[in-house]
């Protein structure tokens, strides 16, 4: 199946464009509700491969396929009308060889209409990350902590602290020389978030990475207060949805159990309105 292309709104391009400026704000969304509302003020609308955790209640990023990114990118791809809408590479679908990255992405762009994907990886995705942008497939990088390696790093601790800073470095480096027009830095320190941010020439977008990056990424389940299982120390709760979503079904159940619900207005008489019996 293929999906309309992203003509309108912001490109990467001109997000790359956007280094060193006011800071790019960028949420993920999975739905197309929910993309609607992030579109109408968000830079960046990226589908990730979170979705496996927060909406389908999985334990790590590791089990989720490139049918279901699809999937969540063409409901998202319905809510978006002007950020860019960026769909993450999932687990084991370009890691092999830049042809296999280039045939699962090309799927991922024909069928979802994205402009762009991103893919997690710094140094060794570099050739992967060249080889696609010169075919024409657009990559937002992401290097730090990436989730997709947490058996590697035995969890999901800070990344670059001390002497292994120079690591990340090269990591941010390797991936702006390949052509990717963007990069996530996931929790890594401050003082390595800026010195990232000064000495590469694409913007950084932080998650856990401080406020001198070029711009701000959460996952939206957790920001929003729908994702409870656990809450990292880089989140911000903007909102207690999922306590205002747990107390609207306890009364929906109180009041059905009362008979409260439903209430007159909510019922159909014998007789049409406007019509005489
Ligand atoms: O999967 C995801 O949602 C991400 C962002 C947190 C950057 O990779």
């Amino acid at each position: 199946m293929s999906a309309a292309a992203q003509a309108s709104g912001a490109s990467p391009k001109s997000i790359r464009a956007r280094k060193g400026g006011a800071p790019l704000a960028c949420l993920t969304a999975y739905t197309t509700p929910v993309a609607r509302i992030v579109d109408r003020h968000c830079d960046i609308v990226l589908v990730g491969d979170s979705v496996g955790m927060v909406l389908h209640g999985l334990p790590s990023t590791l089990a989720v396929t490139l049918d279901m990114m699809i999937l969540h990118g063409q409901a998202v791809r319905r809510g978006v009308e002007n950020a860019l809408l960026v769909i993450d590479m999932p687990f084991g679908t370009y890691e092999e060889s830049p042809a296999q990255a280039f045939r699962n992405a090309a799927r991922v762009m024909a069928e979802t209409g994205c402009a762009a994907v991103k893919l997690e990886g710094g140094v060794d995705m570099a050739e992967t990350i060249r080889f696609l942008v010169a075919r024409g497939i657009p990559v937002m990088a992401h290097v730090g902590l990436t989730p997709q390696a947490v058996n590697t790093f035995g969890g999901y601790a800070v990344q670059g602290r001390g002497a292994d800073a120079a690591r990340i470095a090269a990591d941010a480096s390797a991936v702006a020389d390949a052509g990717a027009f963007a990069v996530v830095l996931e929790k890594v320190p401050e003082t390595l978030a800026r010195a990232i941010t000064a000495d590469i020439d694409i913007p950084t977008i932080g998650i856990g990475a401080s406020a001198a990056c070029d711009g701000q990424i959460l996952v939206v389940d957790d920001m929003l207060g729908l994702f409870t299982d656990f809450r990292p120390k880089f989140v911000r709760r903007y909102g207690e949805l999922g306590q205002v979503a747990a107390e609207a079904v306890a009364a929906y159940c109180d009041d059905v159990r009362a008979r409260r619900f439903p209430a007159p207005e909510h019922v159909f008489s014998d007789v049409a309105p406007g019509t005489s019996a």
